[in-house]
């Protein structure tokens, strides 16, 4: 197998650690013929002047798991707390030395064919990545109101970070990219926001956060709550999570949207209409500047939300071995 991207040398794969080219299912898994997987985003963030990594949120990202998986009637395969320490085991070694991407990945694993949730098996895996931006711009973003709607609780539960769900994030963000825009602006089907295509989105509305509630059709996503949280720690901010139309937002002093991958990203123009003053407003840099430092460790008071990587028996390697295209 070809591995397009730089990744780490080994997976997690059927229980134990084995080197990424042999980590491969049969094209009859269950999870790729009908989307019957759930999966996280976790990223870690590697921090120079200490050479060490530090993975953000872990656990909560591993609790959200375990939800989506109820929902797809499939069980972690084991505690969050022993998923934390293979991930840093594997973390370990792949031997990153750079911020990373982690994808635990909890499938229908049964070759057959036959739609449904029941009486399937179910596999567990996991690998890393080399991980820089996520939207691939630099300051302030353009979006577009997308011609896609959100997916409806009544037909694919958004809440659930389902893999077979996420070809509504695709139709929404080629359509934005390919019409020139960074991001899509996803709303649910009575007309409100929902999110990006892989981001949760705020508003700066009279000096208050605002934030689409978690029943208009959003992946409650870790970063949103990091944020309503630092917002209210460090500023003294306040979030609404409310229904929010889409003409508020044209007229909102301020927008931003915020995903693991995308961390903090604000957003200058909507459906071609300056928000603001077209630049980066001072609510999304404070919360911008407070993320970086959190999540690299330079804020103690947070050191409750970071899982170190190395450790004194384990100490961080001097040199990164990612595998690359080429190599193979
Ligand atoms: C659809 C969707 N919404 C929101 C988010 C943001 O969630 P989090 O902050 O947990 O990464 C993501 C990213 O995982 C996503 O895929």
């Amino acid at each position: 197998m070809k591995v397009g991207m730089n990744v780490g040398r080994y997976a997690y794969f059927r229980g134990g650690f084995v080197p990424i080219e042999e980590a491969n299912v049969s094209i009859m898994t269950h999870a790729l013929n009908y989307g019957t997987g759930c999966f996280e985003g976790i990223r870690g963030y590697w921090n120079e002047d200490e050479r060490q990594m530090y993975v953000f949120r872990m656990p909560e990202h591993y609790h959200r798991m375990s939800d989506s998986g109820r929902i797809l009637m499939m069980d972690l395969p084991m505690s969050v707390a022993e998923l934390g320490e293979t991930t840093t085991e594997l973390l370990r070694r792949n031997k990153h030395t750079e911020d990373v991407y982690i994808r635990p990945l909890l499938f229908k694993s049964s070759p057959l064919i036959g739609v449904r949730l029941h009486n399937l098996d179910q596999e567990f895996s996991l690998f890393t990545a080399p991980f820089g931006k996520y939207v691939d711009v630099d300051g302030p973003v353009r979006i577009r109101t997308s011609s896609w709607r959100r997916v409806e609780d009544t037909s694919a539960p958004a809440r659930a970070k389902i893999t077979g769900t996420y070809i509504n994030a695709a139709l929404a963000k080629t359509e934005a990219v390919l019409d020139g825009y960074a991001e899509a602006l996803v709303l649910t089907e009575s007309g409100h926001v929902s999110e990006g295509s892989a981001e949760n989105l705020f508003a700066v509305i009279g000096g208050k956060l605002v934030t689409p509630s978690v029943n208009d059709n959003i992946l409650a996503g870790i970063t949103r709550a990091t944020v309503i949280e630092l917002a209210s720690n460090l500023l003294g901010i306040e979030t609404e999570g409310r229904a929010v139309d889409r003409t508020e937002l044209y007229i909102a002093d301020e927008v931003f949207l915020c995903g693991t991958g995308a961390q903090v990203v604000p957003v200058n123009e909507i459906d071609h209409r300056c928000i603001g003053d077209g630049a980066t407003g001072p609510i999304t840099a404070r919360l911008e500047e407070i993320y970086n430092r959190v999540i690299r460790g330079y804020e103690p008071d947070y050191w409750h939300w970071l899982t170190p990587v190395y450790t004194d028996s384990y100490p961080a390697p001097v040199a990164v071995e990612p595998i690359t295209a080429n190599q193979q």
